[in-house]
């Protein structure tokens, strides 16, 4: 089952004064999702922004708002990003120790639900909730800041989700240093959902457009029938 293909290019690497902008920018380039991501200075060695500023994002685009959110705990936070205007919640399977829970309350809020997994973290960690989810988010670089490396291991663990994935509604993401070069490479592996900061916003407001073009042509390169 060949799921649809997704751009989600992230704003961390956006101007921040003057976001909402950007965020119609990455709307008229072309955007499937807008991906925001959320970092407390606990979880992850960074802090980014919180469900205030997720609302006033809110009416600058209807694309879809995937909510990476990177901060521990997580469960006392999760309906202020539903009010915020989040479609879809992703949290950390290392963020809590009742990661079924924290699923179980996304939904409850009437919204998509993923799961994140660190670089370190097995996929192991989320057999028990694929029944709870509709994203995996498999982070390609150590959570924490834009502009890393990708790191190369990853592949073979998008391979193995999607073999767990097999048969199911579930999105998987890959989060972290993608760029067009090494975007056949992890929709090869099974990867549908491509987020993308600074290769996206390389060279400023105008080759956002040209940026996410870029991305999906190459991704969609590794999925033409052979
Ligand atoms: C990292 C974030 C990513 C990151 C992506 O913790 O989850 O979404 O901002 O940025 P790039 O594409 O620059 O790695
Ligand atoms: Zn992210």
């Amino acid at each position: 089952m060949t799921r649809p293909l997704r751009i989600a290019p992230s704003v961390l690497s956006a101007d921040f004064s003057r976001l909402g902008d950007d965020v119609q920018q990455l709307d008229a380039g072309g955007a499937d999702w807008i991906h925001l991501d959320v970092m407390d200075g606990h979880f992850v060695p960074n802090i980014s922004f919180g469900p205030a500023v997720i609302e006033h994002l809110r009416p600058r685009t209807a694309k879809l708002f995937d909510v990476h959110l990177m901060i521990a705990p997580v469960d006392p936070y999760l309906s202020a990003f539903a009010a915020a205007g989040a479609d879809s919640i992703t949290v950390h399977a290392e963020a809590g120790p009742h990661l079924d829970r924290s699923l179980q309350a996304i939904r409850a809020l009437g919204k998509r639900a993923g799961v994140a997994l660190n670089p370190a973290t097995p996929e192991a960690a989320i057999a028990h909730v694929l029944d709870r989810i509709d994203l995996i988010l498999i982070m390609t670089v150590n959570p924490g800041f834009g502009g890393q490396a990708f790191i190369p291991a990853m592949v073979e663990k998008v391979r193995r989700v999607r073999s767990i994935t097999e048969g199911r509604d579930i999105d998987i993401e890959v989060d972290g240093g993608i760029t067009a070069e090494n975007a056949p490479t992890v929709v090869a592996a099974g990867a549908n959902a491509l987020v993308a900061g600074s290769f996206v916003f390389r060279g400023g407001p105008e080759a956002v457009a040209g940026n996410i073009s870029a991305i999906r042509a190459a991704a969609e390169s590794a999925r033409a029938p052979a």
